[in-house]
């Protein structure tokens, strides 16, 4: 019976994955262990099944999690956790957990990389260990504007980090591979994962506030053509689960993405949430803007967007826009190759996204993403 470790099920991607084995009909074969902050296992637990309940399970499904799948656990000091004998018997492990935020938290590099490294060295001692499914970025590799990033390609050292957090997610596939040779251990690298495809942004908001921010201010940092390598949250986790599970994977290193024909041109999305929204598309008017163009005008923000703080909103253009301009795909030929579907074009569940954040400001659902 296989013996999942998950780490970040208090999260989006995380919480995901848990909600696809919930679903799965032979779900009473497996059993799971869920590392989450909290004080205690009943504080631990409650985080876990809040996040859940965003993923419309039935209580039926919500009851195959107990307290005894909780493991109390901080990767800022994993020698709290990695003691624990229940880490024995794992059979397989999906770690979702990171700080995924753009922004400057001063623990990034304790959690994303030294203490992620020490749980993969205790986990690489479990005997009976089948897969460590480590969950990248595709954005770790630095691509070059306008380009095709396939998956045999070597990282662009060369290109300078856009965030840390890219610098973080790099550094520690790299340290993992150096420091646990013998550890199966496979890197899946998703792109930009938006919303769910039943269930819109109900799971979480992440990203989804940045096209709805560039929409309402007419002007962003790319060309309305520019292609977005959108996946919903769902396929990911059901890919990331398929990659733990499969006995008969080829590669070490796989890419969960659009791919190159179904990437998402950004005049695609404007014309899918206007006819959501009911409102009217921003073609004629739409301005490609520099970020210095941007600080000229912060102090329309407010009256364009509603109340919100002008430095966070000019900061989030600088952030996501040098991702937006990068106007890259990522090959997801591997997982092609495996006979994985490809993922439901984001134009098939915009409607969802954008029934899901209404009456919701920019500012609340960027809150998410500045953790
Ligand atoms: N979302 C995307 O577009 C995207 C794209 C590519 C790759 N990824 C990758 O996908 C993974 C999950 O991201 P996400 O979008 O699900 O982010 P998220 O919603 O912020 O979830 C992150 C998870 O990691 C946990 N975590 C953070 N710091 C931790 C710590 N010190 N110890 C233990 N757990 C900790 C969080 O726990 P708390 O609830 O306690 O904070 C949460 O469960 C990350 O590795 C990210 O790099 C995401």
């Amino acid at each position: 019976m296989p013996n999942i470790l998950i780490t970040g099920a208090s999260g989006f991607v995380g919480g995901a994955v848990v909600e696809h084995i919930l679903r799965q009909p032979l779900v009473d074969n497996v059993q799971l262990l869920l590392l989450v902050r909290a004080d205690d296992k009943a504080a631990g637990f409650s985080r876990i099944i809040n996040n859940l309940k965003k993923f419309e399970l039935s209580e039926q499904q919500l009851a195959l999690i107990t307290e005894d799948s909780i493991l109390i656990g901080d990767l800022a000091e994993p020698e709290n956790f990695i003691n624990d004998t229940r880490l024995d018997n794992i059979t397989q492990v999906i770690n979702c957990a990171a700080i995924a935020s753009f922004g400057n938290n001063p623990v990034l590099w304790k959690v994303n990389v030294d203490g992620t490294l020490i749980f993969a060295k205790r986990m690489a001692r479990v005997k009976g260990l089948q897969r460590f499914v480590h969950v990248g970025t595709a954005m770790a590799s630095m691509p070059d504007k306008g380009s095709v990033f396939y998956e045999d390609m070597p990282d662009n050292d060369h290109n300078e980090d856009l965030v840390q957090y890219t610098a973080s997610k790099r550094a520690i596939e790299k340290l993992i591979r150096q420091e646990c040779p013998l550890m199966p251990f496979v890197v899946a690298r998703p792109s930009i994962i938006v919303g769910h495809t039943q269930f819109g942004c109900r799971p979480s908001s992440s990203i989804f506030w940045v096209f709805l921010m560039a929409i309402k201010l007419k002007k962003f940092t790319c060309t309305f053509d520019a292609n977005i390598d959108v996946i919903p949250v769902d396929y990911c986790a059901m890919v990331l689960v398929n990659l733990c599970l499969n006995q008969d994977i080829q590669h070490d290193f796989y890419h969960i993405s659009s791919g190159e024909e179904m990437c998402t041109p950004f005049h695609e999305i404007d014309t899918f949430v206007a006819k959501a929204s009911n409102t009217k598309t921003i073609i004629d008017e739409y301005k490609q803007t520099s970020y210095q163009d941007f600080t000229g005008i912060r102090k329309q923000f407010k009256n364009i967007l509603g109340p919100c703080n002008d430095k966070i909103i000019l900061r989030a253009i600088k952030l996501y826009g040098g991702f937006a301009e990068l106007d890259v795909k990522f090959d997801n030929q591997r997982l092609m190759d495996m006979g994985i579907p490809k993922p439901a074009p984001f134009r098939s569940y915009i409607d969802k996204c954008v029934t899901t954040t209404r009456g919701q400001s920019i500012s609340e659902l960027m809150m998410v993403d500045f953790k």
